[in-house]
């Protein structure tokens, strides 16, 4: 819920009862909820959106192909979804440098729609999934949502893998899921083949469990996709986004990679029709342009490398980014970013405070949002220095 309609809310109910009065499962009790602040100030830079509205001529598409869907409403949309996921295969083979057909993708509303069926097919009551962490929230989340115990594993302290450290957590806790974010979010770092092989190895040795890529921002990093990994291992996902480098975050819409048999599996537990005609038909028509949907992605690359050239010349730390934000600190534990966060929102600049003590995450813009963000902190160094 928006923090806008908070307020209102609040107003129209019996504020007497809170959740925690309600007969809810004992796991959920005193949890909050994935809140990333929807705010209205100018420079929204908080939740890795792309800042590109869709051009034109896609739109028009959109409008065509919705249209013409609209005209079979009154059926349930194509279940299997066939039309589209063939299409995410020709984009994968094609980008990904691993053949993949029809049989090995999945698709959902968003990727966290996706990493909810792998947990309730493959987690749930009593079993377990790993992270390593600080890395994208909704993995803890979901698994919580899903009944799935979580394990929160280590990282460096410049916030790459500690690759022993994470085969020694997986072999004490054999966990049943194993989570990879590669470009991990918040910190931007991207994960190399090698560490996977040996994560997906232990994790084998310890149970076997499944290995979950999660590769949202893959199309902005220096490195490959790991998709040609998918290859002899079968209880490997890759899972990918059109929220990101598609530009597309409204649409929801987010797929997997895997062998046909994950494939099959998550149709246990996916809901009938989970994915609407209209969602299918505007992403067959984003799809269409790929290509130029692609070329923002080499705009937003450059941009980030400004970001981090000039956070460095500034006086920041940034730690290395593949992704379409950049991590910077550092400040003084939790209280310094998050008063931090504050000063930057009190000039119009909306960043993310992920938790991380010491550390806040900036999306790349524009090229005009980044000047307003440069510039906003370019004056919290020098109060911060004075
Ligand atoms: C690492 C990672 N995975 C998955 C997602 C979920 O994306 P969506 O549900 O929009 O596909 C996000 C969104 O920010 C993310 O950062």
């Amino acid at each position: 819920m928006s923090d806008q309609s908070d307020q209102s809310d609040r107003n129209d109910r019996n504020d007497t009862i809170g959740i925690d009065d309600l007969p809810i499962r004992e796991e959920l009790k005193g949890q909050s909820p994935y809140g990333a602040p929807q705010l209205d100030v100018p420079v929204q830079l908080n939740t890795n959106e792309n800042p590109y509205p869709l051009p034109e001529p896609l739109v028009a598409r959109i409008a065509e192909r919705v249209a013409e869907a609209a005209r079979g409403l009154n059926r349930y949309p194509d279940r299997d979804a066939v039309e589209l996921r063939t299409e995410l295969a020709r984009y994968l083979t094609r980008t990904g440098g691993h053949p993949v057909a029809t049989g090995n993708v999945w698709a959902a509303n968003g990727s966290n729609e996706v990493l909810q069926q792998l947990l309730q097919t493959f987690g749930g009551p009593g079993r377990t999934a790993i992270g390593f962490e600080p890395s994208y929230s909704m993995h803890a989340l979901i698994a919580r949502g899903t009944g799935t115990g979580w394990i929160s594993g280590p990282r460096n302290e410049d916030f790459t893998i500690d690759v022993g450290a994470a085969e020694a957590a997986i072999a004490a806790h054999a966990p049943d899921v194993v989570f990879v974010t590669s470009p991990n979010n918040p910190t931007g770092t991207a994960v190399g083949a090698d560490v996977v092989e040996r994560l997906y190895e232990a994790a084998q040795a310890a149970k076997p469990s499944l290995v979950v890529v999660d590769e949202a921002y893959v199309e902005f990093s220096h490195r490959p996709s790991l998709l040609p990994l998918l290859e002899g291992r079968p209880h490997l996902v890759v899972s990918r986004t059109m929220s990101k480098a598609f530009g597309a975050a409204g649409l929801r819409l987010g797929y997997l990679a895997a062998h046909p048999a994950v494939v099959d599996a998550v149709q246990l537990v996916r809901l009938p029709y989970h994915l609407s005609a209209v969602t299918q038909a505007t992403a067959l028509a984003a799809l269409e342009h790929t290509d130029t949907l692609l070329g923002y992605v080499e705009q937003l690359k450059a941009e980030r490398d400004r970001l981090v050239t000039e956070l460095r010349a500034i006086g920041y730390e940034v730690t290395e980014s593949d992704a379409n934000f950049v991590q910077f600190g550092r400040f003084d534990g939790a209280e310094g970013s998050h008063a931090a966060w504050r000063r930057i929102l009190d000039r119009g600049v909306l960043v993310r405070d992920n938790g991380v003590p010491g550390w806040l995450r900036v999306t790349a813009g524009t090229p005009e949002e980044n000047d307003a963000f440069l510039d906003a902190v370019r004056e919290l160094k020098k109060e911060q220095d004075a």
